[in-house]
């Protein structure tokens, strides 16, 4: 079964085709990031703009590089939330004109649900297991029961990891998005000059960065501030050596990975599952990723961590998600589905 996936949440606007939530036959992604770099983060206003001029591009590249036409689609899925809402508005209306005009089945998705099943696109994963979501939104430890059974064990209470890479990144004078930047200077640092708190949150799977983001704030405190941009801007960061620079991205690296690690295979034991599945932006990390192999052997337990490019934001995560759920008899209405800013996982 061919299922057209459309994702426009924030700033990546994806396509994709993808045969019975397996074989991937196209997986376009426009990224906005020079858009937004200069200005530290996402601008709404301008996400939805330019989601509006690269869609109809990337829909048709997602069709050529699979080699079909609309016609040889079966059912299409949309992310309808959470997420920016000019941005959904943007990737659920194409979706639901599409599904009127071919006559073909709709089925609204939560971008959540699409991280879940990234994964399993080079990964055999089957429920029950765990997954831990951490992107630049969210970082969220799920249980999950069978496909769209899904119990929520713990969000961040503030800060998600991803937010917390982009903060740090903008002290240390680094572009938007700076999770990638973080991660490539750590490999240069010593990550045990400088010892930052691991927030653990004892008896509990939510999680809290921000306090560790000023911690990093506190470390720089009394350094001479630089302006990055020319000598008006409001833009500023701190007067440091690069070899300190790339400490510090590696001390706060390893507090966010320990964090992320234990709390993950703490739940996989209370849950008494055998299998660990992430997803989400900071699941590229490759620090992160070298930590979780590592734990999850020692622990005896499987992880599934989706490639690079298929745990940031993408459109065949949310057609295997929408296979799943297609099977599952859900249906979404090409005359109603709306877009959800806030939605929440299994509503
Ligand atoms: O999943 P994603 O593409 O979009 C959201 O749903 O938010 O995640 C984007 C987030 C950003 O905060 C970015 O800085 C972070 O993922 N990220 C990384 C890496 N690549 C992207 N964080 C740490 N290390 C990376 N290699
Ligand atoms: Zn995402």
């Amino acid at each position: 079964m061919l299922i057209l996936g459309i994702e426009t949440s924030c700033d990546e606007t994806a396509a994709a085709v993808v045969e019975d939530g397996k074989i991937t036959h196209s997986n376009v992604v426009a990224s906005q990031l020079k858009l937004h770099s200069k200005f530290g983060g996402v601008v709404p206003e301008l996400a939805s703009r330019a989601h509006l001029q690269a869609i109809p591009l990337v829909l048709e590249e997602a069709y050529q590089e699979a080699k079909v036409s609309p016609r040889d689609i079966e059912a299409i899925a949309v992310t309808y939330g959470p997420g920016l809402i000019g941005s959904l508005l943007v990737g659920v209306s194409l979706a639901k004109s599409l599904s009127y005009v071919y006559d073909l089945p709709l089925i609204g998705i939560n971008h959540l649900e699409g991280h879940i099943y990234s994964a399993s696109l080079n990964h055999s994963v089957s429920p029950p297991f765990v997954s831990l979501i951490a992107s630049g939104g969210h970082t969220s430890l799920i249980f999950v029961r069978g496909n769209g059974d899904y119990r929520l064990l713990g969000a961040t209470r503030d800060d998600a990891a991803g937010e917390a890479y982009d903060k740090v990144a903008k002290l240390l004078g680094l572009e938007y998005p700076g999770g990638p930047l973080i991660d490539k200077l750590a490999q240069q640092g010593d990550k045990n000059r400088i010892k930052f708190p691991r927030p653990y949150l004892p008896g509990s799977f939510d999680f809290s960065f921000s306090g560790l983001k000023t911690a990093v704030l506190y470390y720089l405190r009394g350094r001479k501030k630089l302006p990055i941009a020319g000598p008006k801007s409001r833009v500023t960061s701190y007067e440091l050596p690069v070899t300190e620079i790339a400490d510090i991205a590696a001390g706060f690296q390893a507090a966010v990975v320990d964090v992320l690690v234990k709390k993950s295979l703490k739940a996989v034991k209370e849950m008494e599952v055998k299998t660990l599945v992430l997803g989400g932006g900071v699941t590229a990390n490759h620090s992160l990723r070298e930590s979780f192999r590592e734990k999850a052997k020692e622990a005896k337990i499987k992880v599934c961590i989706p490639s690079p490019h298929l745990a940031t934001d993408n459109a065949a995560m949310v057609a295997v998600a929408g296979y799943h759920r297609f099977r599952q008899g859900r249906r979404s209405s090409p005359l109603t589905l709306n877009a959800v800013a806030n939605l929440k996982l299994g509503s």
